[in-house]
């Protein structure tokens, strides 16, 4: 039985990276939790495709991009995913706000999307 338990959770990891992905957008794993974004920061490129998957740990956030379109609700934990996909024409730095109050740290709970120009290199 426990065999059998780990076929399935080998299967679904497995199905979670593949092959095909590689000419999809980038996914990007996010997980909100009071009163943070983890990563906090990060990094993508001018013209890249990018998918956000953000998941709570706990209570339900909200996960907004300034300066652009995304702005989305992320399910109280065991809920779902909150996957939103966008791509940065404009180098810069995007702060990313929890828009739903979740508790006293609700203010605060911010990260950075960093957006450096592809065609710059070595940085
Ligand atoms: Cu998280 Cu408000």
């Amino acid at each position: 039985m426990r065999m059998n338990v780990l076929l399935v959770v080998a299967a679904l990891l497995a199905n979670a990276t593949p092959a095909y992905q590689q000419s999809g957008p980038r996914v990007i794993e996010v997980t909100a939790e009071r009163f943070t974004f983890s990563p906090s920061e990060i990094t993508v490129r001018t013209g890249e495709e990018v998918e956000f998957r953000v998941r709570s740990e706990d209570t339900a956030h909200g996960f907004r991009i300034a300066g652009t379109a995304v702005n989305g609700v992320v399910p109280k934990r065991g809920k779902g995913v909150l996957t939103v996909a966008t791509t940065f024409d404009r180098p810069g730095r995007y702060t990313i706000e929890c828009t739903r109050m979740c508790g006293a740290g609700h203010d605060f709970m911010r990260g950075i999307v960093v957006v450096r120009d592809a065609t710059e290199r070595g940085r």
